[in-house]
């Protein structure tokens, strides 16, 4: 399923030009910079389908991306749509833009009947932090599921891994709305990025 070619089919710069309400998505939400566009490229293994930068702030829109076929009888795929979202937190862009951004990222968050599961994503260097924990409560007080991601794993010593794994569950453990799991990944070595592919399937039902 995922070594099949995907597409971007849309950019979505304000909700009123979401796609109508139908097949289930997944949607990546982190902080900018935290590697959301990469894991995308790196679990679809098409390197520049979402784009990537050094610079926060790369992802402006909400950007669908969806297995080539797809709503096609043909396809024979489970139907279900990747969303890379814009960052929250520093992105290196004028406030009023960031705002209008992490505005469309929480309506579409809170609102979306769609969205089956959203990844919020951490890089593993730093942990979760104040505005991950605000997406968190967010989250929570829609119901809607979502489970983290640790991302750049590779930038970190496997022990040091390991003890930011039990310290994130212990600090999600009374959130209703999150998987009491996490997945450790790295896009540049391929870490975890099975385990990935198989919470993703597992949504499109
Ligand atoms: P915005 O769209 O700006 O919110 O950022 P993003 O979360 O989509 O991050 P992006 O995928 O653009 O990656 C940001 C930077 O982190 C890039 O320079 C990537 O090469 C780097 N990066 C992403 N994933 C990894 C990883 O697993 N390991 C390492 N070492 N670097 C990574
Ligand atoms: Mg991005």
């Amino acid at each position: 399923f995922f070594a099949k070619p995907w597409v971007f089919v849309r950019g979505v710069p304000a909700l009123k030009f979401l796609p109508p309400e139908g097949p289930p998505e997944v949607a990546f939400a982190g902080r900018s910079n935290v590697g959301k566009s990469s894991l995308i490229n790196a679990l679809l293994g098409q390197k520049g389908l979402a784009r990537t930068s050094n610079t926060p702030g790369r992802t402006q829109e909400l950007n669908f991306f969806v297995p080539d076929g797809f709503g096609t009888p043909e396809a024979g795929l489970p139907p279900i749509a990747l969303v890379d979202m814009p960052g929250y937190g520093y992105a290196r862009a004028p406030k009023e833009q960031v705002d209008a951004w992490t505005a469309l990222v929480f309506d579409y968050l809170r609102g979306r009947t769609s969205l089956k599961r959203v990844f919020v994503l951490i890089d593993a260097r730093h942990g979760i932090k104040p505005n991950d924990e605000e997406v968190m409560t967010l989250l929570d007080k829609a119901a809607m599921s979502y489970q983290l991601v640790l991302t750049k794993t590779d930038k970190i010593k496997a022990p040091a891994v390991e003890t930011l794994i039990g310290e994130t569950l212990q600090r999600i453990r009374k959130r209703p709305a999150a998987f009491p799991s996490l997945i450790a990944t790295s896009s540049e070595k391929g870490q975890g990025l099975d385990d990935l592919r198989a919470a993703i399937l597992a949504q499109a039902v």
